[in-house]
């Protein structure tokens, strides 16, 4: 039986020690792929813990707490940080010129950690095995696609949980949504050739930059006419590149974007209906054009089942002081997702902002972290491991 006071001590002694790991990973952040102190100090971690672990891929850790009956249960944590010059100055502000924690993945680290310091305190009274994951690269690369590739789900993971930390939600709140939470997206370049000619002489040439102007406003009417408006998805040009002097038809220009979607069947829908509209409106301006997909995340789709035990851990067992419910997904993406196509889990959001402030979002260069919402983390994800292995 567990001794729930001893219980809550262990986690208020995990909190400390999280937070001042957290400061640690704060004040050294590293880049995608790039994690090598940060992975470093995760192991050594780990090993004081007892808690056998493995490396994978350059930076990623792998750790498990193993029972010989029971499920087992994965938890992960994301480890990099982004190209940010932190613009608050904290004590223990990041000491590495222009890369910053600016989306709270050291207090994912850190809460994750704090998590493995309890279970492995009690882990002759836990029914089942733990595995922890850090996972490199989850901003650029998609590092949980490469980790579930070297096998950190095998040989056998029944459910797994994240979280992510969530500013405008305050610490002691929690995040929960069912079903979908974040989109899918794919990047595209489209590359239209023309025919050069003199800006005076324009029936000399074939204007590649008249085509690009028609597919630019064309491709939203994919969003409005092909899309139901009930349903949502996004394409988005964010870079063109075409021409070199004022009076001169470009004989190339080429556009860059990128496009969300919420399922499968309008993520392949976008991509067919864009590769038609560019053709054709080339074709109709007697230009010539190429399409080429980068396949993204997919979309992150939650389990109900396992979302209801977190939001019933949370309230009856919890510190939480609040659980919302968040209504719609976001267009903004996640590699949990990959995880999420493989083993039913969860993905949920750590209020982490200060009570009553207007806290800046992640990726900003005043991101911060009411220090608070490490504790809760801990709480919760313990809590909700010993329900899920009940
Ligand atoms: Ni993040």
């Amino acid at each position: 039986m567990i001794n729930f006071v001893e219980l809550n001590q262990l986690i208020k002694e995990a909190e400390k020690w999280a937070i001042s790991l957290r400061h640690d990973f704060h004040r050294w952040p590293e880049l995608g792929n790039n994690e090598f102190r940060t992975s470093k100090r995760i192991r050594r971690e780990l090993d004081q813990l007892n808690i056998k672990n493995t490396k994978m891929l350059k930076t990623g850790v792998v750790g498990l707490l193993e029972n010989q009956k029971g499920s087992t249960i994965a938890l992960r944590a994301d480890m990099d940080a982004l190209p940010i010059q932190e613009a608050v100055p904290i004590p223990f502000a990041s000491e590495r010129d222009g890369i910053m924690h600016a989306c709270g993945h050291d207090v994912h680290m850190a809460v994750l950690l704090g998590a493995a310091m309890v279970l492995s305190n009690i882990k002759d009274k836990i029914n089942g095995s733990i595995k922890f994951i850090f996972q490199p690269a989850e901003e650029t690369t998609g590092g949980a696609k490469r980790m579930i590739k070297m096998g950190c789900l095998e040989p056998k993971t029944d459910y797994i949980l994240g979280l992510h930390v969530k500013p405008d939600l305050p610490a002691g709140t929690i995040g929960i949504k069912y079903g979908k939470v974040h989109a899918s997206s794919d990047t595209f370049k489209i590359t239209i050739k023309g025919k050069t000619s003199h800006g005076a002489y324009p029936e000399m040439g074939i204007d590649s930059m008249i085509a690009a102007a028609q597919i630019i406003t064309g491709l939203q009417s994919v969003i409005s006419r092909n899309i139901s408006p009930l349903n949502s998805a996004v394409i988005t040009i964010g870079k063109i590149n075409g021409g070199s002097a004022v009076n001169l038809i470009p004989d190339t220009v080429i556009l860059e974007g990128t496009i969300r979607s919420l399922d499968y069947q309008s993520r392949e829908l976008l991509k067919s209906r864009l590769k038609e509209m560019v053709h054709w409106t080339a074709k109709a301006h007697g230009a010539k054009a190429e399409v080429r997909f980068e396949k993204g995340y997919p979309v992150l789709v939650n389990d109900n089942l396992i979302v209801d035990i977190i939001k019933n851990t949370a309230i009856c067992e919890t510190a939480v002081e609040k659980v919302v419910e968040l209504k719609d997904p976001t267009m903004g993406v996640e590699d949990f997702s990959y995880y999420l196509e493989k083993v039913p889990g969860a993905f949920f959001f750590l209020g982490s902002g200060y009570k009553g402030k207007d806290n800046e979002g992640i990726h900003s260069e005043k991101f911060e972290v009411d220090e608070k919402c490490i504790g809760i983390g801990i709480e919760l994800l313990v809590m909700a491991v010993m329900k899920l292995l009940e």
